[in-house]
């Protein structure tokens, strides 16, 4: 057991975060929940980063001093953290005294030690980015090479601090340390576009406006905003006094920072912390960002995604197995609402909730709702449990290399497995026949240890979902007392527990249809006549594409005519145990009592729908011809409910 301190960087105040900034947050608060899971002793900090001229400029704008203006945002982002269940130990806000204080005597130990010296700044500077530019590194038309907006010129007397003096330290030290920045590609760009070509001294305190920590011996001076920032992952733990947190939790194991800004953290921190004589954090790691078409999320373009609106709608674990899952660790991804819909509908709904969901019915239904006992393991039986101990190990290895998304592919191996092994190991089959009570015993537990131990997996990344899962599994919101590594073992689960099955715990999200593009015009003319054999001459399709159509038989418990309707019949039908309501255009053919106890064959994957109102989950095969005529289809003899149709 460890100990690991692990940081977002701290953000400005903004009215709008976006689901982007939430993505920094999400994916540390998944590591921190992840370290603390496995017995390390965990220091898991965030904050907002308050001084500089864009939030004076801005507090101007608005009329109000900069500090109601930064007190008011600050509140709408610790509101955002609760909201997203974010685990952090501190929030640090850089307008707080001890952060300042703690700012000033670093200030005054650089300064007293000859690293700051007081000089004239005269070049450019991107307030936007508060970044100081030279001339040769401006895009075309004095634009900042980081964000393409307009620089200034500024020309004002300003203390520099040396990082020219400990530029080769820091390549030696880059150079000694592979793992210092990763991902390696940030850390190429590192060398090669700033280190180099030679580090100049850096500006670090500015007169023309106040809104900063004053520099204690010339304080008509304020600090420059990224000296101040950087500094809250040591003032946080209450440095330059030798705090027992500090002293505990220096260095840092890991600054997860968006890659726009892995130069501040990778050149100029580190060379603060080598004048202070102190370690370099073990890792930056520059995460790649969350982009939709047209470019990076931010304000100014207006492609801005409300995280509160997207929590308020599908909910929160969808939200964060979303940005934990889809965006490949360390390069951008797209966000869409539909890739959204389709992780909530696929992995959520179809492969986790699904599985709970059978197997709590078949064990409602086979065993009284009580998990049974296992009795001797079959192949079919350590097929699965062999996939769970892999599943523990690649989520482990993924987590050391933050490969959240690969952590959560880890985790839903397991659970696809398991919902294959039901279809398998058919336990309905098996409960009609009285000699196979221990092999359905030994089935049903399997499914419900599967349920625990995903539920055990999933802790670091989902907040609401395992605790969901275990009530239902009836074992307890929490599984007291036991470490991480009995938890993930199999076989942790106590027979003779009685279940909870309640509500399906992620329902799947129709989607909304693009509102159709200007009606009239676009509805294709009325086709001709066309010969015949035409209607055979449909476009090929591959095995694969056939293959996803999950025919099935179903056998149908009971029926009846939907009211105000001639058309159509609602059937209760059981699918491999699994009760569920179709509804079908068949009742000018057929009647009610003609269908029940018959063998039918359904779509059974297909997109719940609503007719008149009813929930029709799955549709049943039939023939019709041009006559009119129309016959359900039928297995040739009886197979049983769950059987392939292929
Ligand atoms: O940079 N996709 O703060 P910040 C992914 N105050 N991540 C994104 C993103 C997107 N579309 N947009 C923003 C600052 N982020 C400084 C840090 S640390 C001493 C000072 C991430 O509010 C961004 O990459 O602009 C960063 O990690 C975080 O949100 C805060 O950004
Ligand atoms: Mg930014």
């Amino acid at each position: 057991m460890g100990k690991y301190y692990i940081t977002t960087p701290i953000y400005y105040p903004s009215d709008n975060l976006h689901i982007g900034h939430a993505y920094t947050t999400v994916v540390a608060d998944a590591l921190a929940r992840y370290h603390r899971q496995i017995g390390d002793e965990v220091r898991f900090l965030t904050g907002t980063d308050e001084h500089g001229q864009k939030i004076q400029r801005r507090a101007e704008a608005a009329g109000i001093s900069p500090q109601e203006y930064v007190d008011r945002i600050v509140a709408n982002i610790r509101d955002l953290w609760l909201r997203f269940k974010i685990s952090n130990d501190d929030f640090i806000r850089t307008t707080e005294a001890r952060h300042e204080e703690a700012v000033q005597k670093i200030f005054e130990r650089l300064y007293q030690q000859g690293d700051i010296y007081k000089s004239e700044y005269e070049g450019w500077y991107c307030t936007p980015c508060e970044a100081f530019w030279m001339e040769r590194q401006l895009q075309e038309g004095n634009k900042c090479p980081d964000c393409g907006r307009d620089v200034e010129l500024v020309k004002e007397e300003s203390y520099f601090f040396k990082l020219s003096k400990y530029a080769d330290r820091l390549m030696k030290y880059i150079d000694e340390h592979p793992e210092f920045i990763q991902p390696i590609s940030r850390k190429n760009e590192m060398i090669n576009n700033f280190l180099k070509p030679g580090l100049e001294d850096l500006c670090v305190s500015r007169t023309t406006f106040d809104w900063g920590i004053k520099v204690p011996f010339d304080p008509k001076h304020v600090v420059y905003v990224w000296l101040d920032a950087l500094s809250n992952y040591i003032t946080a733990l209450g440095y330059p006094e030798e705090t027992e947190l500090f002293r505990k939790f220096w260095p840092a194991e890991l600054h997860l920072v968006g890659k726009e800004i892995v130069r501040f953290h990778t050149i100029i921190w580190p060379i603060i912390l080598m004048a202070l004589d102190l370690p370099l954090p073990k890792q930056v790691f520059g995460h790649g960002w969350v982009v939709l078409e047209g470019g990076k999320m931010s304000k100014s373009k207006g492609n801005v995604i409300d995280p509160v609106i997207l929590i308020e709608k599908y909910g929160l674990d969808a939200i964060r197995y979303y940005l934990l899952r889809e965006i490949p660790f360390g390069a951008d991804g797209f966000y869409s609402e539909e890739a959204l819909i389709s992780r909530i509908n696929q992995d959520l709904a179809n492969d986790l909730g699904n599985l709970l969901h059978r197997s709590l019915s078949m064990i409602e239904k086979f065993n009284g709702g009580v998990i049974p006992s296992p009795g001797s393991y079959q192949d079919l039986d350590r097929q699965l449990i062999k996939q769970a101990e892999e599943s523990v190990a690649e989520l482990r290895s993924a987590m050391e290399k933050l490969e959240v998304n690969q952590g959560l592919v880890a985790i839903f191996k397991v659970v696809s497995r398991a919902n294959k092994y039901i279809d398998e190991a058919a336990p309905w089959a098996l409960a009609k026949q009285p000699d196979q009570k221990e092999r359905l015993g030994t089935v049903l537990y399997a499914m419900a240890e599967t349920l625990r131990l995903a539920a055990a997996l999933l802790e670091p990344f989902l907040v609401e979902t395992p605790t969901k899962i275990r009530e239902q599994l009836g074992i307890g919101s929490q599984e007291s007392g036991m470490s991480y590594s009995e938890s993930v073992k199999w076989g942790g689960l106590k027979p003779g527990v009685q279940t909870k099955k309640g509500l399906p715990i992620f329902p799947r999200i129709e989607e909304e249809k693009p509102a159709v593009e200007s009606g009239a015009a676009k509805r294709p003319e009325p086709k001709k006549e066309e010969p015949k054999q035409a209607e055979t001459k449909s476009e090929q399709i591959s095995i694969e594409e056939f293959a996803k159509i999950d025919l099935r038989v179903a056998k149908v418990l009971a029926a009846e005519k939907v009211e105000g309707s001639d058309k159509l019949l609602k059937l209760r039908i059981s699918i491999a145990g699994v009760e569920r309501q179709i509804v079908a255009g068949i009742a000018q053919h057929y009647s009610d009592e003609q269908m029940v106890g018959k063998e039918i064959v359904v779509v059974a994957n297909l997109k719940p729908a609503k007719l008149r109102g009813l929930l029709s989950e799955g549709m049943l095969l039939a023939a019709s011809n041009d006559e009119g005529k129309l016959a359900v289809i039928r297995p040739e003899t009886e197979i049983g409910e769950g059987a392939k149709v292929k």
